[in-house]
C-alpha cells in the first residue's frame, strides 16, 4: 500500500479541493521531470462529459468497480443516473480514502471475493510503472465478470489526440500497440474503451472486435 509520504498525487488533489491552486510538479524515480501539472481536469463535473458518456451512464447495472477512482466522479454520475447500480470505489491514495471512504488498494493488489459487472479504470494505468500494468490488467480481468471500461493516454494520443492544455503530461509515454498488447493478453477489445475478459461468454461478431 502507497505509504502517505508518497502520496504527492492524492495531496495535490486534496490540495486543490481546498483552494490551494499552487504550482505542481513531478520528479519521477525514472528521471521523468515535469513542472506546472494541472489539476483542474479532475475536478469536472459529470455534467461536463460528453453527451455519449452521459447516454451510456444510463445502461450501466449491477455490481461497479472503479478502481483508482481519485474523487469518484464516476459515483456521482451513477447516483444521478443508474441509482441502482452497487458502486465499489477504491484508491491507492491513503488521503483520498481517508477522505471520501474509498477502499485502499491498488489495480494489481485489490482482492474482492465477488466479481464486478463493470469495472471502470480510468486515468490510472499511464501513471503506472510497465510491471504494475501488466499485473494490474491481470487482476482487473480476474476481478470482471461483466465488462471493463479502461480509458488511458498513450504515447500518441499525447502527440496526435489529446489536448496538452487540458490532459496531464506526466505520465509513462508508452505506444498504444504496447498497451493493445497488454491489454490484448487478458480482453478483447470491443471499442470505444469497453473490453470483455478473454473468458468472457459473450458471443462477439467478427466486426464488434478490434
Ligand atoms: C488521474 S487520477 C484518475 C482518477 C479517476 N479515475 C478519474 O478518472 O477522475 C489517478 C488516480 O489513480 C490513483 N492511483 C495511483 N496509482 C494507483 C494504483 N497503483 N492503483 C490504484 N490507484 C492508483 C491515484 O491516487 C489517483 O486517484
Amino acid at each position: 500500500m502507497l505509504p502517505v509520504y508518497q502520496d504527492a498525487y492524492g495531496q495535490a488533489m486534496l490540495d486543490h479541493l481546498l483552494g490551494d491552486v499552487g504550482d505542481v510538479s513531478v520528479e519521477r524515480d525514472d528521471g521523468y521531470l515535469e513542472g506546472d501539472v494541472g489539476m483542474d481536469v479532475y475536478f469536472s463535473s459529470a455534467n461536463d462529459w460528453s453527451a455519449h458518456t452521459r447516454k451510456a451512464m444510463k445502461l450501466v447495472q449491477g455490481r461497479v468497480l472503479d478502481i483508482g477512482c481519485g474523487l469518484g466522479g464516476w459515483r456521482d454520475a451513477m447516483r444521478r443516473h443508474c441509482p441502482d447500480a452497487v458502486y465499489t470505489g477504491v484508491d491507492a491514495s491513503p488521503e483520498l480514502c481517508r477522505r471520501y471512504g474509498w477502499r485502499q488498494g491498488t489495480v494489481s493488489g485489490f482482492r474482492s471475493r465477488s466479481s464486478f459487472d463493470l469495472v471502470v479504470c480510468r486515468s490510472v494505468l499511464q501513471y503506472l510503472p510497465a510491471d504494475e500494468v501488466r499485473r494490474g490488467v491481470e487482476n482487473l480481468a480476474c476481478l470482471c465478470r461483466g465488462a471493463a471500461y479502461i480509458e488511458l493516454v498513450s504515447r500518441e494520443d499525447w502527440e496526435r489526440n489529446c489536448d496538452r492544455t487540458a490532459t496531464d503530461g506526466a505520465i509513462y509515454r508508452r505506444s498504444a500497440a504496447w498497451y493493445r498488447r497488454t491489454v490484448g493478453r487478458c480482453f478483447t477489445n470491443c471499442g470505444g474503451g469497453v473490453f470483455l475478459p478473454k473468458d468472457s461468454d459473450v458471443v462477439l461478431y467478427e466486426l464488434e472486435k478490434l
